[in-house]
């Protein structure tokens, strides 16, 4: 597992992976995971499971249909995935169940799995949750914070190819996907 230390040199982190990855965020609501995508990855790049949410109910923050969501989420990775796309994978994955189901999807395609997991503080997704548009209840914050620090200790044994751990000052991190 690759922690960041790119705070150390003042160079960015460079994630170098092949095309036939499955890229994999990880993190707690507001840690920043979204806006990370957006910046480096055209919109069907990414499958997000908010977007996932929306597409079946029109509202992203609904928790009452996350079956179907999930079943829509793996779906299209795995589609993707087929057809030998390269994905990013956005949810909060902070669950290891959640974080199983995109392995085997990867595995089953023959594609590395590489985890970037978000170590941004509680503090830091409290401040940005208040002033964003769709807030998760502040009551999921304490909980996703202890799921964080539980994944930070589970992921190294979990099967992962690549595993990089971003902080809060490495938001200018490149992934390089190679040719
Ligand atoms: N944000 C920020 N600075 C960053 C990253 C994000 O100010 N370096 C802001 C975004 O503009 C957004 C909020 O913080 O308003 C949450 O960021 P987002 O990328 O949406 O977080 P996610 O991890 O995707 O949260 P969720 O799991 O709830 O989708
Ligand atoms: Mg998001």
């Amino acid at each position: 597992m690759e922690r960041a230390t790119a705070g150390d040199t003042g160079m960015p982190i460079r994630v170098s992976v092949p095309p036939r990855t499955l890229l994999v965020l990880c993190g707690p609501a507001g840690s920043g995971k979204s806006t990370f995508a957006a910046l480096r990855f055209g919109t069907t790049i990414i499958v997000s499971s908010d977007h996932c949410r929306e597409l079946i109910c029109d509202d992203a923050s609904n928790q009452q249909v996350n079956r179907d969501t999930f079943d829509l989420f793996y779906y299209i990775i795995s589609k993707r995935l087929y057809l030998g796309r390269f994905t990013v994978a956005d949810s909060t994955a902070l669950y290891p169940d959640a974080r199983r189901r995109l392995r085997e999807i990867a595995r089953r395609y023959g594609f590395l799995a590489c985890l970037l997991i978000f170590d941004t503080s509680q503090e830091t997704c409290l401040q940005r949750n208040e002033l964003r548009e769709r807030k998760v209840e502040a009551r999921v914050m304490p909980y996703h914070a202890g799921l964080l620090q539980q994944t930070l200790r589970d992921a190294p044994n979990e099967g992962w190819d690549q595993i990089h751990v971003l902080g809060e000052q490495d938001m200018d991190t490149i992934i390089e996907i190679q040719i």
